[in-house]
């Protein structure tokens, strides 16, 4: 297995809601690394650019709106196939599907309020890592 990088927010309603501290508490204990970290409020431009992929999508303009109201927490986290862990962590998008004991089964309250976001290839994991952060935060 392959030492990864992948992008992981703490999205506006987990951050809402006091969440911040339990979802970090869970990345420790999954042993990831944390390469660097901020809080961010995303223009709504920002998070338009960051969801391209979903431009088609009927809950485009909801997402974006919701992702861009209020500060997220955006990570960089390293382990080994750190993409596929950090989604196993989060658990399913849908919350009412994710398996017992993951971030969204426990703290997620619907498909959009899903607390997280994780990056879902090696390619998408480049691309938003760089998104948010400049070599220079990477070393
Ligand atoms: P995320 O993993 O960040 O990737 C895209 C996001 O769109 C997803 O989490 C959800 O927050 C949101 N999303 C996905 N499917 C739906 C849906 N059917 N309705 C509303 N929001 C969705």
């Amino acid at each position: 297995m392959a030492i990864e990088r992948t992008l992981a927010i703490i999205k506006p309603d987990a951050v809402g809601r006091g969440l911040t501290g339990e979802i970090l508490s869970r990345i420790h204990a999954a042993k990831f690394y944390i390469i660097a970290i901020k809080t961010r409020r995303l223009t709504r431009k920002e998070a338009e650019g960051f969801y391209a992929v979903h431009r088609e999508r009927p809950f485009f303009e909801e997402l974006t709106t919701f992702m861009s109201t209020s500060k997220v927490v955006v990570m960089v986290l390293e382990a080994e196939n750190a993409i596929a862990k950090w989604r196993e962590v989060m658990g399913a998008t849908d919350p009412a599907k994710a398996a017992p004991g993951t971030i969204r089964k426990e703290l997620g309250a619907s498909i959009q309020y899903n607390c997280t976001h994780g990056s879902d290839a090696t390619d998408t994991a480049a691309l938003e890592i760089s998104y948010f952060f400049s070599g220079s935060e990477l070393v």
